[in-house]
C-alpha cells in the first residue's frame, strides 16, 4: 500500500475511532483501585523487597510535607509526595499494572490496530513557584519506565516567586502507542543524588 493510499484510510477510520466508546480514559487515583481491574499501585524505594509504601506521604494528610496543594483542585482530592529531602539517597517509585484493551468493531479492525495503540498517561501536581529555597520544593526531576524501560522524563524548575504556587493536572508523562494487552508503568523520583533536588507529587494514573 502506498503512504497516499494508507492515509485516506486513515482519514475514513479517524472520526470512527474518536467517536468510539471504547477509547475512554480510565483513572486510577493515587489512593485507590484500578476502578475496572483493582489493580493497585504500589509504593515504594527501588532495590528494597519491601514496597509496602515507604518513602511517600499521602499529600493530603501530611502536615511535614513542604509542597501544601489545595486539595479541592486535585482529582479525587488526595495526592502522593515525596521529596528528596526526605528521602536521600534512596529512589522513591510509584507503579501500576493496566491492561489495556481497545474493543474494535469487526469492520477496520485489523487497519485500526495498525494505526492506534493503548495510551497511559501520569498526572501530577507541579511547584510553578516558589521563593528562594535550599529545600527540595523548587525542583522536579522525574523519570518513567514502560514495562521495564527506560522512557521519557519529566524536569522543571520553578519560577523564583514570592509565594509556592501549583499547576494541577499537569501531564508528566504520555506514551500512545502500546499495543493491547498487560503493561505497566513506573514513576521515579530523583536520581538517588541528595545535592539534587526533586519534588514529585502524584495525582492519579490514566490508561485507555
Ligand atoms: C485521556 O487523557 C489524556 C490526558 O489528560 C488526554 O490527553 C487524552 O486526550 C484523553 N483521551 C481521551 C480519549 O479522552
Ligand atoms: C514498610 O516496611 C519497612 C521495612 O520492613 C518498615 O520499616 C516500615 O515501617 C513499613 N512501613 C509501613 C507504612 O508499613
Ligand atoms: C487521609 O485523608 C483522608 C481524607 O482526605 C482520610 O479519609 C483518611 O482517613 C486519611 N488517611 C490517613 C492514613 O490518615
Ligand atoms: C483537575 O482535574 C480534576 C478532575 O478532573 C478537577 O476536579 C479539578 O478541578 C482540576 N483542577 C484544576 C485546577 O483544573
Ligand atoms: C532551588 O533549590 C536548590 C536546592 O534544592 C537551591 O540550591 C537553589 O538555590 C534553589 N533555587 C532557588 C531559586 O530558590
Ligand atoms: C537551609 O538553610 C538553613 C538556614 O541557613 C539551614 O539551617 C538549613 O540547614 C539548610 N537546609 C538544608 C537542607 O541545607
Ligand atoms: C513490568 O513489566 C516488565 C516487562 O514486562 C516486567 O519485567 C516487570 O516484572 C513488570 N513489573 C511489574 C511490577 O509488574
Ligand atoms: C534546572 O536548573 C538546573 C540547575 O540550575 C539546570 O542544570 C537545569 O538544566 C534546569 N532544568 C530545566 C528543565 O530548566
Amino acid at each position: 500500500m502506498s503512504t497516499v493510499q494508507i492515509l485516506l484510510i486513515f482519514l475514513l477510520i479517524a472520526p470512527q475511532v474518536l467517536s468510539n466508546p471504547a477509547f475512554t480514559n480510565i483513572s486510577i487515583d493515587d489512593s485507590s483501585l484500578d476502578p475496572l481491574t483493582g489493580a493497585r499501585i504500589t509504593y515504594g524505594y527501588l532495590n528494597q523487597v519491601t514496597t509496602n509504601g515507604t518513602g511517600w506521604h499521602v499529600g493530603q494528610n501530611c502536615s511535614t510535607c513542604l509542597a501544601r496543594p489545595d486539595p479541592s483542585q486535585v482529582f479525587g482530592g488526595t495526592w502522593h509526595d515525596t521529596s528528596t529531602e526526605v528521602v536521600g539517597r534512596q529512589i522513591p517509585f510509584a507503579s501500576v499494572s493496566f491492561t489495556g484493551k481497545h474493543k474494535l468493531s469487526k469492520s477496520f479492525n485489523a487497519l485500526k490496530q495498525q494505526f492506534l495503540g493503548v495510551a497511559i498517561y501520569v498526572m501530577g501536581i507541579i511547584v510553578s513557584s516558589a521563593p528562594e529555597t535550599n529545600r527540595s520544593l523548587n525542583n522536579s526531576r522525574i523519570f518513567f519506565q514502560v514495562d521495564g524501560a527506560d522512557e521519557a522524563s519529566f524536569m522543571f524548575n520553578a519560577s523564583l516567586g514570592n509565594e509556592v504556587t501549583y499547576s494541577y493536572n499537569t501531564t508528566l508523562f504520555a506514551k500512545e502507542d502500546l499495543s493491547n494487552g498487560l503493561h505497566n508503568v513506573t514513576m521515579m523520583c530523583g536520581t538517588g543524588d541528595p545535592s539534587t533536588d526533586s519534588v514529585c507529587l502524584l495525582d492519579r494514573f490514566i490508561y485507555t
